[in-house]
């Protein structure tokens, strides 16, 4: 069986989490495959709303597997609090969760690295959720991390040690105020750990080999959004993964040939936290009204998402590096009641219209063409098929689907699990 893939197209918050919970029904096995506790996947049933950050959104449902796999970074404190947090609603949901031997450990240190980075950087921050993501991948890359699997071996503390003291020299030299009590830190880390032991390790690109001999189905979650790639993002304003579907094959172990459907998801608009250029970006009071319908704020980290209109260039050019197969599409219903919406359909870049992502779309670079359309009145949160759809909202989404070459399969009207339509 071959391995799908559903993944964010933009800045991330495209709703993933609630459109996995959704698939999760058709899947044997939901994989995480890249990034860490920098995402808040939220879902919403029975009147209730959840968000993880590290388990994969599968985890509601009974009879599924859920993998944390090679290519995710763990912060055993914060995957404590997820455990707390579903214990209050599930049980046995723990014998379900499997995480690989491969994936690296976020340590306290890294957190204060992260903090000691940022600080540095003055107003050019990268607005990083200080999680400790991009100090944990620096030392993965850089061959020195702990993995979950050094658990499991004599000595691994001797190995915490020596680089924890290594960090601890790292965050002097950035010569930035970040206060700190390690020993405290480190109790509730290793206090953590514990925790995090009792779950089952298994070295899981050999687990996911055997199950797609057993015909099991398998659905890779992406964290984050490709414009947040390690390569293909607005880099240095990015993350330190990749979000894209390469990250799927290195992240869980499949290789490129097994990968099945690719599900981009993408809202109806388009949102961004943290700092970096985002061409499409509303200033006025169409922005304001988007973030306050769209309820636009971090699932992470609390902060006001920054929100513009859909950006088809961007869009496009990530649909292109995924390699797309179907689009889901959230957040229409934020749209309703808007006069007229608003959709980038090219760039203007240094005096020429353009219509491929260039290099750099810092705003002094770009300037977004918009095509304008007629808005549409009705409350789509209530609908149930897509036969309810407005003729404007129907029009919307055939333009889309036209200029993006890509089928629209779903549409989200709604936070909740029940609020999604198939086209
Ligand atoms: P993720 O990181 O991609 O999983 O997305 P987040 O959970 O960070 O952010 C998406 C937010 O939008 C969450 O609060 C969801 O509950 C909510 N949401 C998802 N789909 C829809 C939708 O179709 N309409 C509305 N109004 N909210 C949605
Ligand atoms: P989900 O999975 C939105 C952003 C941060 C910052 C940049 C780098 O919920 O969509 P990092 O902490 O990774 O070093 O931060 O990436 N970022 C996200 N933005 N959704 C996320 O995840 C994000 N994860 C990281 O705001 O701009
Ligand atoms: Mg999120």
């Amino acid at each position: 069986m071959a391995v799908d893939l559903l993944l964010g197209l933009q800045w991330g918050d495209e709703g993933k989490g609630k459109i996995v919970d959704v698939f999760t029904e058709k899947y044997d096995i939901i994989a995480r495959f890249q990034g860490g506790p920098n995402a808040g996947h939220t879902l919403e049933f029975d009147g209730q709303k959840h968000v993880l950050h590290t388990i994969p959104s599968g985890i509601f449902h009974k009879n599924t597997i859920n993998l944390v796999g090679n290519g995710v970074v763990i912060d055993p404190v914060i995957f404590k609090k997820e455990l707390e947090n579903l214990d209050a609603y599930i049980t046995h949901y723990r014998s379900n969760l499997l995480i690989s031997r491969k994936a690296h450990l976020i340590l306290p240190t890294h957190r204060l690295l992260d903090a000691a980075s940022e600080a540095s950087k003055g107003k050019a921050k990268i607005g990083s959720t200080l999680k400790g993501i991009g100090p944990t991948y620096m030392d993965k890359t850089g061959r020195n991390g702990i993995r979950v699997g050094d658990l499991e071996l004599d000595g691994w503390k001797d190995k915490y040690r020596a680089l924890a003291d290594k960090h601890e020299a790292m965050i002097k030299f950035y010569n930035v105020d970040v206060q700190y009590n390690l020993a405290e830190l480190e109790e509730e880390f290793f206090a953590a750990i514990e925790v995090l032991k009792t779950l089952k390790f298994i070295d899981s690109e050999h687990y996911l080999q055997v199950a797609q001999k057993e015909g099991k189905t398998v659905l890779a979650e992406g964290a984050q959004g490709s414009m947040l790639d390690i390569d293909f993002g607005t880099y240095p304003f990015v993350t330190s993964s990749t979000t894209t579907a390469a990250g799927a094959c290195t992240g869980l172990g499949v290789s490129p040939n097994k990968i099945g459907d690719a599900f981009g998801i993408f809202k109806a608009y388009t949102t961004r936290v943290g700092s970096g250029p985002f061409p499409t970006e509303l200033f006025d009071e169409d922005g304001k009204t988007i973030s306050r319908v769209g309820n636009e704020v971090g699932a992470t980290t609390g902060r006001p998402r920054r929100c513009g209109w859909l950006d088809l260039i961007a869009l496009k050019y990530a649909i292109e590096i995924n390699g797309i197969t179907h689009l889901i599409m959230t957040k229409g219903d934020v749209l309703s009641g808007f006069k007229t919406i608003k959709v980038c359909t090219a760039y203007n870049y240094k005096g020429k219209e353009i219509h491929h992502l260039p290099f750099n779309i810092e705003p002094e670079n770009v300037t977004p063409v918009f095509t304008e359309f007629k808005g549409w009145k009705e409350d789509l949160t209530k609908m149930k098929d897509a036969s309810q759809f407005p003729k404007e909202l129907n029009e919307y989404i055939e333009f889309l689907e036209k200029e993006l070459e890509t089928p629209i399969s779903v549409v989200s009207v709604g936070p909740d699990r029940n609020q999604t339509i198939n086209r």
